[in-house]
């Protein structure tokens, strides 16, 4: 007797706890996609509104950080579907804002859990898009951030977003409906109403923000002292720009007028010039205009020192192209190149 009495409150103690723990086990393996769902979600909204307000966006072929000079540098890069580009190109305003908005539509659809497998599926298809296009150069192929989105999407994708998420909520409605005794044909009926209506709101909430942000949240910030002078030259001559719109610290943007790519005249110190190439010698990617002396490519994070176009952190390794700068009076002419990457 005693001995029963002693073993019971432990083996129910020990029971307890295994439960407890199974429950635990249980909870997290529900919520296990719930860390990734709110990163994508968060991270594609911050995407879309950060395009949004860039005022680079949608600049033209000249500004390096531009959609247009993006979309080039892939083409000319080898992407595997370049020859999907040219549409784009000829439209880029468009295909720029689609991608903006569409960017934005998955972020909230994913964050909220409204139709979670449509939404990834959108997230996986601009992953896909941007790896063949924009990271599709990069090397070795595992720096390359839209693969890894890409496979970032696949467990939603399989597993949709039915807990905490609107999906969950029109689910386990329609649950009840059937219990109700309501037809199939009813309860899927209500629940793509509801869900529709859902997402137009939403996605009338997204384009209103986005709107907004377009208009008014416009970061000028993003390259304070770059100049958007007008090169002066034809296009047969050595593009020139005024020297005060190239501030210390700061840089004017002209083109290569035999390559066509992007070039910064830039100056780090006073009454010191220079120019270099905007684009980046790891895979290609525009770098941005100079900020604290160096300049940033946003696609692996190297840094470039903007006197020299030295590296200052790779994952590049080669320098950026240097090419001559000549000051006559107020005028700043890129000369030829000096140093090839
Ligand atoms: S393209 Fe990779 S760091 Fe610039």
């Amino acid at each position: 007797m005693s001995e029963a009495s002693n073993s019971r409150p432990d083996d129910g103690g020990a029971a307890g706890r295994a439960d407890r723990a199974a429950q635990r086990r249980a909870l997290a393996s529900r919520y296990a996609l719930l860390p990734l769902r709110l990163f994508l979600g968060v991270t594609f909204v911050y995407a879309a509104l950060d395009k949004l307000s860039d005022a680079h966006y949608l600049g033209g072929a000249a500004d390096a950080a531009s959609f247009v000079s993006q979309t080039q540098a892939a083409k000319a890069g080898g992407s595997p579907i370049s020859f999907l580009l040219g549409p784009a190109l000829d439209h880029p305003t468009l295909f720029a804002l689609a991608i903006a908005f569409g960017e934005l539509a998955v972020g909230l659809g994913t964050l909220l859990g409204l139709w979670g497998r449509i939404a990834a599926l959108g997230g996986a298809t601009l992953s896909l898009s941007l790896w063949l296009t924009v990271s599709w150069s990069v090397s070795p192929y595992y720096l390359g951030n839209d693969l890894a989105y890409l496979m970032a999407w696949t467990p939603l994708l399989l597993a949709g977003t039915p807990y905490l998420s609107v999906d969950g909520y029109l689910a386990r409605r329609a649950g009840r409906d059937r219990v109700r005794g309501l037809s199939d044909e009813h309860v899927r009926r209500r629940a793509l109403v509801d869900g529709g209506i859902a997402a137009v709101a939403i996605g009338g909430a997204g384009l209103l923000a986005g709107s907004l942000t377009r208009t008014y949240g416009r970061d000028e910030k993003a390259a304070p002292k770059q100049s958007a002078a007008p090169v002066s030259a034809a296009p047969q001559e050595a593009p020139s720009v005024a020297a005060a719109s190239v501030p210390v610290g700061g840089s004017a943007q002209v083109k290569d007028p035999v390559t066509g790519d992007a070039v910064y005249i830039l100056q780090p110190k006073a009454g010191q010039y220079c120019a270099l190439s905007s684009v980046c010698t790891h895979s290609g990617c525009a770098v941005d205009a100079p900020k604290n002396g160096q300049l940033y490519c946003p696609c692996h994070s190297s840094r470039f020192d903007a006197a020299t176009g030295a590296v200052v952190n790779g994952p590049a390794k080669k320098p950026l192209p240097k090419y001559a700068v000549t000051k006559d009076g107020d005028k700043l002419t890129l000369g030829p190149l000096q140093s090839q990457a």
